[in-house]
């Protein structure tokens, strides 16, 4: 709290002070329902709003927090004053507050407060922004700030003063007469300028000087964000959140994230108003929420699925897998598939087969329509419309759903349009953006790091997200519905169409195609729809595409280290972890040779399925082209590891997965972690059934059983001779480790049926 001083301090305590009287929702109540008084003076708050955005949501609940009453003009009236976001206008404001504010012009005491409300919120209440107004002492306050806007040859003329220097007409505050007279000094257009209008007013010296007119340089009361976002933190104090300008050393009751700071304002309002406090962490999030607990299943609402498949995936088995585990009933969901990958064509072909009759519909476009990613999400848009889905949920394939609640969980949470936060394990990427640059691309937020590691829980606006996200089908039936595509690239799409082969049409479309979500968020921007990212539970992850290998038969085996938790999940049979654990007994079946879990069933079945579709076992010669000698002294028939690129995911395996257990079992020895000798020996009846006794080049053996004893073959096994001691009941994915040279000389007994598949690995030879 250091800096911050007693007067600041009593401001504090007046924001905690909260009066919550009644808001007024209608728009039509007499006005004198919403005056407020203060100390029995008369207070008339007026704002323009021509359309219930969610930024004027979020206003009106400050004022309810504050309690506030607010007359609002213009409600769903035709908005002609412009586009205020990057042009002049504004007039039809002044208009309208006219009207409103006659029947106050001869009422001196009264006092009169104009706020715009897209972009603005209330951090406190009138009893304490009277306090302050009447400190400065003048009739009239404009809010300030430091860019001069919209005539910048003006500069000169206004008075040099410390702190935010031009006038900004987004907020303001007097006495009725003379907002009156500044109002009605001259006509004005509709389509004219109010800043304007005010500035020349303000910077007459002669009227200035008699009306006390002032800008609040300081931000006492009223603080205008653009030009000062670097000035303003939100500080905690007492289980409650405000804002504090750390220039000026004060605390502003109202906050205007005027022109590009209206971004700034929304990260801002994740906190202000107690939304977010560090004692209790998120104390709004459950806010207009509501709970589908007692809704039977028929009257659930629609909601469809749209998935899109754009670029080849890993686990995409899992992720099917998550989408039939949805909890939520089949008969409310319809599917949009868009996949774009020839490599998964069978694969979403056989769930579309397997599943058309489970879901209420499904609309699947296959790779062979060339259309663009923009192009297919839109017409997942459109899909929504045709059925009148009430939400639509995207999924992207790398979006790997962990929580099935989570259909339930997002409508719930009640907003228009909400990611549930998906990260990439072990990293800093997530679906969504807490910042922008000026570009419109991705900034780090001071607050994303804590968002991401789950440090920080709540429900966030946000300027981007992508891959996963609910959007309430209201906001897609409107009459100019957000769009995926940007109409600037027509002309390069036709460029596209042009070109001759396929795939330089496809290419030439992908490389002009720009990112769609990023367009789909700068639209929702643009209409002010606010976008949420929330962690409040765990939703699920992102897998890693980039290094995605597609030449095997099971490439999802091959990504170990590319996607290393999905991969155990899948891969190592869960009672692998318990051999970790110092207090969990590791069997040892013979003198120092030990035996452990490690891989699963599905990594056996599928790693003999490789290596038979790859086909080429060694005839079992002792010449052997594949070895730096030529010479194999106990010949196999096998395949090694390197023959299917599996070499380097081995040896991956070894390290981090074996390494441990090995260090455990042998203290005192490092392993490298390094083998050359890396394959899988098949043994049968009709070809090699058996390997004569011999030591292995290495400093310890790697022994696993891939198949099943008694079932896909009979006999096999392996023998120590200097123990005369047998093992053969490992059953699959059960690994002996065992000491290579000098003790543990040994020998492959007899397979008598069937097939018998091993893999082996000379490890630090
Ligand atoms: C307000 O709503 C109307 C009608 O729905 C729409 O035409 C207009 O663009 C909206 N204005 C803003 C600022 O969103
Ligand atoms: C859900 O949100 C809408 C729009 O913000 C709001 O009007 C409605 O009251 C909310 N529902 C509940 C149950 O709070
Ligand atoms: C698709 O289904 C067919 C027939 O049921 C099956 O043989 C094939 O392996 C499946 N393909 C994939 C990729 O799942
Ligand atoms: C191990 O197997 C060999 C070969 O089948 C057999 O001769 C020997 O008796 C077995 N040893 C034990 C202890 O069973």
């Amino acid at each position: 709290m250091a800096g911050l001083n007693k007067s600041l301090l009593r401001t504090l305590i007046y924001i905690f002070i909260i009066n919550l009287s009644a808001f007024q929702l209608t728009y039509s109540a007499s006005t004198e329902a919403l005056e407020n008084y203060v100390n029995g003076q008369k207070v008339v708050v007026f704002t323009v709003a021509t359309n219930e955005t969610d930024g004027f949501l979020r206003y009106r609940k400050s004022c309810e927090q504050h309690g506030v009453k607010v007359q609002v003009l213009g409600m769903h009236k035709q908005w002609v004053g412009g586009d205020l976001q990057r042009f002049p206008g504004g007039g039809q404001k002044v208009n309208l507050f006219i009207e409103a504010q006659e029947k106050y012009k001869d009422e001196p005491d009264t006092i009169v407060l104009f706020t715009d409300s897209y972009d603005v919120i209330f951090l406190g209440g009138l009893k304490e922004i009277v306090r302050k107004f009447k400190d400065l002492n003048c009739n009239l306050v404009f809010g300030a700030e430091n860019y001069i806007w919209p005539d910048t040859s003006l500069r000169h003329s206004y008075p040099k003063v410390e702190g935010y220097r031009f006038l900004n007409s987004g907020l303001y505050i007097g006495y009725a007469d003379y907002v009156w007279k500044a109002l009605t000094h001259k006509p004005i257009a509709n389509t004219a300028d109010d800043q304007l209008f005010f500035t020349k007013l303000y910077l007459d010296d002669e009227i200035r000087k008699s009306w006390k007119m002032k800008l609040d340089n300081e931000a006492y009361v009223l603080q205008n964000l653009n030009g000062a976002t670097q000035d303003v933190k939100v500080k905690f104090l007492n289980d409650a959140s405000f804002l504090h300008n750390i220039k000026h050393n004060t605390l502003p009751s109202i906050v205007h994230g005027n022109g590009p700071s209206t971004l700034s304002l929304n990260l801002l309002a994740n906190y202000l108003n107690n939304y977010w406090t560090e004692e209790s962490g998120c104390k709004e999030c459950d806010d207009g929420t509501f709970t589908l607990d007692n809704v039977e299943d028929e009257d659930l609402p629609k909601v469809l699925v749209a998935i899109f498949i754009e670029q080849p995936t890993p686990f995409l088995n899992q992720f099917f897998e998550n989408i039939l585990n949805l909890d939520y009933p089949k008969s409310k969901i319809d599917l949009f598939i868009h996949n774009n990958e020839i490599h998964h064509f069978r694969h979403v072909l056989n769930f579309t087969r397997d599943y058309k009759e489970v879901f209420r519909s499904i609309e699947y476009i296959v790779p062979a329509i060339e259309i663009t990613e923009g192009e297919a999400r839109q017409k997942g848009i459109e899909y929504c419309n045709v059925i009148l889905c009430d939400y639509y949920l995207s999924i992207d394939s790398p979006s790997q759903i962990e929580n099935s609640h989570l259909i339930r969980s997002l409508i719930e949470q009640n907003r228009t349009v909400i990611a549930p936060m998906h990260i990439k394990y072990g990293r800093l990427w997530s679906n969504f953006w807490g910042a922008l640059n000026d570009d419109n691309y991705y900034a780090r937020s001071q607050d994303y790091v804590s968002i991401v590691r789950r440090q920080r829980l709540g429900v966030f606006n946000v300027p981007y997200i992508s891959s996963v996200y609910l959007i309430h089908g209201r906001i897609l039936r409107e009459p100019h519905m957000p769009s995926f595509l940007d109409g600037d690239r027509d002309a390069d799409m036709n460029f596209c169409s042009d070109l001759r082969s396929r795939r330089e049409r496809r290419k030439c479309l992908l490389n002009n195609q720009g990112d769609s979500e990023v367009d789909f968020c700068t639209n929702l921007r643009n209409r002010g729809i606010f976008m949420y990212v929330t962690n409040r539970e765990i939703f699920g992850h992102l897998v890693n595409t980039e290094y995605f290998e597609t030449n095997h038969l099971h490439n999802d085996m091959y990504e170990i280290y590319n996607n290393p938790k999905d991969w155990e999940r899948l891969y190592l049979r869960p009672d692998y972890w318990d051999t970790l654990n110092e207090k969990t007994d590791i069997e040892s079946p013979c003198p120092d040779v030990y035996r452990f879990p490690l891989v699963s069933d599905l990594y056996a079945k599928q790693m003999i399925e490789e290596l038979n579709a790859f086909g080429e076992w060694s005839n079992g010669d002792n010449k052997d082209p594949r070895l730096n000698g030529g010479y194999e002294n106990v010949p196999t028939r096998d395949i090694h590891m390197n023959q299917i690129g599996f070499e380097k995911q081995w040896l991956y395996l070894v390290k981090t997965y074996v390494a441990p257990i090995q260090e455990r079992l042998y203290p005192g020895y490092y392993t490298k972690a390094f083998a050359i000798m890396n394959f899988v020996v098949r043994y049968k009846p009709e070809e090699q059934p058996f390997l004569r006794p011999h030591h292995d080049s290495s400093t310890f053996t790697l022994n696993m059983a891939l198949n099943r004893h008694g079932i896909d073959y009979e006999g096999g096994g392996c023998r120590f001779l200097r123990y005369n001691c047998n093992i053969t009941d490992s059953t699959v994915g059960q690994t002996l480790i065992h000491p290579g040279r000098l003790t543990h000389y040994h020998e492959g007994l007899l397979t008598t049926k069937g097939t018998r598949y091993i893999m082996v690995s000379f490890v630090d030879p």
